[in-house]
Formats: structure tokens, sequence, C-alpha cells
């Protein structure tokens, strides 16, 4: 699948959200789209039980979103993705939450830009794919645009050339992440005179951003646009992406086809012994603003977890969107 353009729509890195089967769905309604892993440590790539690199070959164009601020682990962590196929690596230094902050990575990393600098390096030194950096526009005080050029200017001479910039700032104590997705304020023009100041940057912008209308007002600004809760909460909003952002042929499926199309895919799952709830879990938003979706939602809700449940729950919760395409 494509992926030097990939960047101009992308879904966000959401933990405990855009897993393996999200990405599975959300690839149904966009073959451009390009997707994110949830943020992996390298802890849990090196030293954890799981595996947390699968993916299925239908994801590409797909990006790993790595945690962490050990140079050498980093890159081994880089080396290892790059080898099991993945498209791109992306440094995570937008993420305020205690736990993060006390393995010293995420957005705290912003204060350490040579440290961001060192990591990206020495990840690009073992690997042939890029690397990339997500982050905000600034951190508690530090929050004028001369740092957050700094920032940008200390990880570009580290050879990094595309930055996703989470358009709001962090407050690393006092506020939960998810009030760090809603409380600081957005500023789109920050990140669009980024873009004006260094041309020969890739610069995607993310953070409230809920319309493919929107998705094209920002393209006039920026190289890409990231979108992460509308995505994952309204899903068939991606079924315009190919379309509309890369003049490419429109998704043909309604929502009933995705359903279809989802359904070896679970029964797949489901053989190996995972439960519906696993998967449909993901799904609950893609009737949205249809008549039933409210029925369709609390169907899948309340049975999906249910010890034994199968596929004609799936196909019970679609009888309550029959109509629906
Ligand atoms: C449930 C959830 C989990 C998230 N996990 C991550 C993560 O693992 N890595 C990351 O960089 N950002 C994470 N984010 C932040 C998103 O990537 C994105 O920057 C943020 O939600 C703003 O975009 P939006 O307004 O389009 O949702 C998460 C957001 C949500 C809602």
């Amino acid at each position: 699948m494509l992926y030097s353009t990939s960047h101009r729509f992308s879904i966000a890195p959401m933990l405990d959200w855009t897993d393996r089967h999200c990405r599975y769905f959300h690839r149904l309604m966009t073959q451009r789209t390009l997707l994110y892993t949830e943020m992996v440590t390298t802890g849990a790539i090196l030293h954890g039980r799981a595996d947390h690199l699968l993916f299925s070959e239908q994801e590409h164009p797909i990006a790993l979103q790595l945690g962490g601020s050990n140079a050498v682990e980093l890159a081994e962590c880089a080396k290892i993705a790059a080898a099991r196929g993945y498209d791109e690596i992306n440094l995570n230094v937008g993420c305020p939450s205690d736990r993060v902050q006390n393995g010293r990575f995420g957005a705290c990393l912003m204060a350490s830009a040579s440290l961001v600098a060192d990591c990206v390096k020495a990840m690009q030194d073992v690997v042939d794919i890029p690397v990339t950096v997500k982050h905000r526009i600034g951190i508690d005080d530090l929050d004028s645009y001369e740092f957050l050029c700094e920032f940008i200017e200390t990880v570009k001479a580290s050879g990094c050339h595309q930055f996703i910039v989470h358009a709001r700032k962090a407050w690393l104590s006092g506020l939960s992440p998810k009030e760090n997705r809603e409380i600081p304020p957005l500023d789109y023009e920050r990140v669009y005179q980024l873009k004006r100041d260094y041309p020969e940057l890739q610069i995607s912008i993310n953070g409230g951003i809920t319309t493919i209308a929107d998705c094209i007002e920002h393209l006039k600004h920026v190289d890409g646009v990231m979108v992460g809760r509308e995505a994952y909460q309204n899903p068939f909003m991606l079924a315009e992406v190919d379309g509309f952002i890369f003049q490419d042929s429109p998704c043909s499926l309604s929502r009933h086809d995705v359903v279809e199309q989802m359904i070896p895919y679970i029964e797949a799952h489901l053989a190996s012994g995972g439960s519906l709830s696993h998967i449909t879990r993901h799904m609950l938003g893609l009737f949205q603003g249809v008549v039933g979706a409210r029925a369709w939602r609390r169907h899948l809700s309340e049975n999906a977890n249910k010890k034994g449940a199968g596929i004609d729950v799936l196909r019970q919760a679609l009888a309550f969107v029959e109509s629906a395409g």
C-alpha cells in the first residue's frame, strides 16, 4: 500500500482504542489513510511476554508509535518493527500521563529536545523507514513559539523531517490525560506558522478535527491531518477520506457491507479463542446518526462480552439498523 502520501490523512495513536482489530476495521473504509498503533513502550517490546507488534497485512500503511526515551532501546525496537514490516516509526512526545512521565517519556520530552534528537537519530541509523515525532505545541510554561521552534530545529538536525503536532500544549501536572485533550486551547495558527517557517518539513496537524471539510481546510496550510476521537467514535466518516482527501477511488461499502466484511475476520478471532467484544467494541459508533444506532450499540455493549457470544449477536444488532445504508 502506498506510504509516501499517506500522511495526508492519518488516524491518531490511541491507547486501548487503535489496537489491531480497530485498525483492521478502519482499513475497510479507507485504503489510503495512514494508521497508527497505540503507543507501545520499549519495555513492552523488549521484555513483555505478549507480542505487541502483531498486525494484519491489510493494515498497511501502518506506523508504530513507540514510547520511550532510551536511544539504545528505541533503536532496538525500531529495528524489530522495521523487520516486521511497519511503514513508519513514530516517537511519542505528546502524552502527559503520570505513568509516562514516571518513565521519563511522552510530553515531558519536549523539555529535552536534544534527547529526542538523539533518540530519533539512533532509530534512523538502524532503519530505512521514516522516523517521525508526534508532539504538542508546548508544555507547562514552555509554551512560546520560540520554544516550539527550538524544539523543531533541534530534532530536525537529527534528520527528522516529519512532525505531527497536537495543536495544544499539555500541563504535566494538575490535568488528567483526558483533560489535557480538552482544556488547553487549540492553536491551529501556530501549527500553520510552523509550516510557513519550515516549508521543507512535513507538518501534520492534530487536535479537535471532526469533519472532512475541516480536514480539507487544514490541508491548505499543512501537509497532513491526523484525526483521533472523531474517527473512533464516528468511523464511517472514514468512508469519505479516499475520495475527498486523496482524490482516489471512493469507498464503495455501505455500513452494512463493512459489518459483513468484518465477519470472516471476527470468525477467525473467535475460532482462536478470542471474544466477540474485543472486536465489536470498536464498531459501536459505525451507525452513528442512523435510525437504530442506539439499539445497535446497546445490543453489542450488553451481549458481545458474554461467554460464547458469536456472530449471531452481531446479526441481532444489525437487525436494529436493518434499512440503514
Ligand atoms: C483514548 C485515547 C488514547 C490516546 N492514546 C494516545 C497514545 O497512545 N499516543 C499518543 O500520541 N496520543 C494518544 N492520544 C492522543 C491522540 O493521539 C490525539 O493526539 C488526541 O486525541 C487529539 O486528537 P483528536 O482531537 O482528533 O482526538 C490518545 C487519545 C485518546 C482519546
